[in-house]
């Protein structure tokens, strides 16, 4: 079998903590294989199914995984993200599982066609070429394209049509926002693999291999000794590399413990990199023998040139013991406060501004669920200001395993995106930051947070409220809300998972979504435009999880139905509407399936519009295609 890959350096850097698997069916003889009619099938009851089957929503089902390539699940398991899960599975195990999760279906080993560039690539700095940069496309983190860069014209919108589709071979989803820069397209995969794509034709000018997913966006910092393209990647590590060539320059690993990933993208400035660290401690937790938690959410600051680490600024002391678990296990705290998001510099005061996410353990610390302002040259923490107190929370409160639930136990009201700096009129600012809790709060920047206004969206939830971002122009913040909310139905209806609990539950059809235009002003409802519906579509929802974009005139939200829709600016009403759910010819010859839109946000520049399109996670539905749009698709 060839998915083992030698790959001891990434088997050295993810060293994952003592942690067996919870599940009491840890012991299948060999005997027993041998003569089980499917001992994957077994295997994957005793060690996959209780997270899989429906109980962590974060957590890939089974239909999803199933499209999975062999390959790349025997990575995760080996390698990769599973492989805390897998570490005491014999390969023999691991193939086992691999071949019941891949059905009878051969593994997907088709070599594609090569889509290397034939004509020369543009100089890699010739600044007339459009950009789009990192994650909100300024430090200010706007997810605003003006008119001179995104050359796409109010009136051209509607007219946009696919000009060519890019598959991630063997994904099942597409997680990371393309970044635009001297006429390439560069965007990570969740096996780890970096594209340098021609922006206008998709062909490949090169690729690296991170070894590990990288679902940040790429963030390229240039001067007279060249580009270079800065992401981070699901263990915790930076990398810098040529953006011309894809050769590494260096990497650092920003945070040693176990369970970090970097999931915002670097933001630069002067020379440098800003980097938002969160981590799976929560997931980890739902191990009733794992000693919860230790975790503390970070920004670090890394020279851009060398990759040396300058400061690290962490959001709470470090975690300290904090008795035992219903069942005897050493507890710590305050962990938690991740940061989830890009973080936005404010080069008028000096400030590195990220919101966090909620606390993981006892006790509930102040400075989760906040906005945070560290100090732009040593790391101080500012000023926090706490937007929703006492919210610890981890994935045992949702399992059966609830002994590492902390007392508090919610509402999980994370920030998952990153605040937006906007100037008000009279020199007033605001920063502009959305919640889980369905709340958009605008503080004051200029007087340590002070809060502006607060106005409610969504009704909030684990997964509710304003997920991944909103966007501003220079008058409103968009807001799109998620509030996917799950039904529960009777046993065998299309669309349904099996939860742990061997309840069905489907995505409920008429809960969440739609956009809101706010006034960065005042907060006033300048417009709302709900969800147009689902129509019927069985596992359906409305939800509008995924980030915001805009340009003049003109908002993109995509939803969890597959849809990426524009909106008016001035009215709300929808301009365009464009359905990812299909199968896709691709330029480079990879099988391609669009699905959920969800986490990044569709991006803008030259006259094209780029989006990703699936995600399969929390019920959202399986995909692996980029899609890149043009007018009339030319
Ligand atoms: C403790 C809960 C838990 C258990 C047990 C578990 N998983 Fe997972 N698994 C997850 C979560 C959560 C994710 C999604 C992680 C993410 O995307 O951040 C995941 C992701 C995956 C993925 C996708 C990985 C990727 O790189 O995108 C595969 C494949 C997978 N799991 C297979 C398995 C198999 C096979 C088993 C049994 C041997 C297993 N998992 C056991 C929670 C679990």
């Amino acid at each position: 079998m060839s998915y083992r890959p030698d790959l001891s350096g990434v088997m050295r850097a993810w060293r994952w903590p003592a942690i067996a698997l919870m599940l009491a069916c840890t012991a299948v003889s060999s005997r027993a294989e041998d003569d089980a009619p499917s001992p994957g099938e077994a295997l994957y009851q005793a060690r996959c199914a209780s997270c899989h089957d429906g109980a962590v929503a974060r957590a890939p089902d089974r239909g999803a995984m199933r499209q999975l390539s062999a390959e790349r699940i025997g990575f995760a398991l080996g390698y990769g993200l599973m492989s805390q899960q897998a570490k005491d599975l014999s390969q023999r195990e691991i193939a086992a599982i691999v071949r019941y999760l891949r059905g009878t279906a051969s593994p997907v080993t088709a070599t594609l066609p090569d889509s290397t560039c034939h004509d020369p690539a543009p100089q890699i700095d010739e600044a007339s070429l459009p950009r789009w940069n990192g994650w909100g496309g300024d430090i200010r983190q706007h997810r605003f394209q003006p008119a001179d860069q995104a050359q796409l014209g109010a009136d051209d919108v509607p007219r946009l049509k696919l000009k060519w589709a890019f598959g991630f071979p063997g994904e099942v989803k597409a997680n990371a926002q393309p970044t635009v820069w001297g006429g390439r397209l560069f965007v990570g995969s969740p096996v780890g693999r970096v594209y340098a794509l021609d922006a206008r034709t998709g062909c490949q000018r090169w690729t690296f291999d991170a070894g590990f997913g990288v679902r940040t966006a790429i963030t390229i910092g240039a001067d007279a000794r060249g580009a270079r393209a800065y992401f981070g990647d699901q263990r915790g590590e930076v990398y810098a590399l040529d953006a011309e060539t894809g050769k590494l320059l260096w990497k650092q690993k920003v945070e040693d413990h176990q369970a970090a990933i970097i999931t915002g993208a670097p933001t630069l400035a002067d020379g440098v990199l800003y980097v938002p660290v969160s981590s799976l401690e929560e997931v980890l937790a739902v191990d009733p023998r794992y000693s919860c938690c230790t975790f503390r959410g970070l920004v670090a600051a890394l020279d851009a040139q060398t990759g040396a680490i300058k400061w690290r600024g962490y959001v709470s002391p470090p975690a300290r013991a904090q008795g035992t678990s219903s069942i005897g296990v050493q507890l710590f705290g305050p962990a938690g406060g991740a940061i989830w998001s890009a973080p936005t510099l404010d080069l008028k005061l000096n400030r590195v501004y990220a919101t966090t996410g909620d606390s993981y353990s006892n006790p509930a610390q102040d400075t989760s669920d906040a906005f945070v302002a560290f100090d732009r040259a040593t790391g101080q923490l500012a000023w926090s200001r706490q937007m929703t107190e006492g919210d610890a929370y981890n994935v045992a409160c949702t399992s059966q395993y609830r002994s590492n639930c902390p007392d508090k136990t919610g509402p999980d009201f994370d920030f998952g995106s990153s605040a937006i700096l906007v100037d008000l009129p009279e020199g007033k600012r605001a920063l502009i930051a959305g919640q889980k809790s369905g709340m958009v709060h605008a503080l004051d920047p200029d007087h340590d947070g002070a809060v502006l206004w607060q106005r409610r969206l969504g009704r909030g939830s684990t997964l509710g409220g304003v997920q991944w971002g909103m966007a501003a122009d220079d008058a409103n913040v968009y807001v799109a809300v998620s509030d996917v909310s799950q039904q529960r139905v009777a046993p065998g209806t299309p669309g349904a998972q099996k939860s742990v609990f061997g309840v069905e539950m489907k995505l409920d059809p008429n809960q969440g979504g739609g956009l809101t235009a706010l006034s960065q002003a005042t907060g006033e409802v300048v417009w709302h435009t709900p969800h147009p519906g689902c129509n019927d579509r069985p596992g359906c929802s409305p939800a509008q999880s995924a980030a915001v974009t805009v340009i003049p005139g003109v908002v993109f939200s995509g939803g969890l139905d597959g849809h990426l829709r524009a909106y008016a600016a001035r009215t709300g009403a929808i301009v365009w509407d464009v359905d990812t759910v299909k199968d896709y010819a691709t330029v480079n010859g990879s099988s391609a399936h669009g699905g959920s839109l969800d986490g990044p946000g569709p991006v803008v520049a030259g006259g094209m519009l780029y989006v990703n399109s699936g995600y399969p996670n929390y019920g959202g539905m399986p995909g692996n295609v980029l899609l890149a749009f043009s007018v009339d698709g030319k």
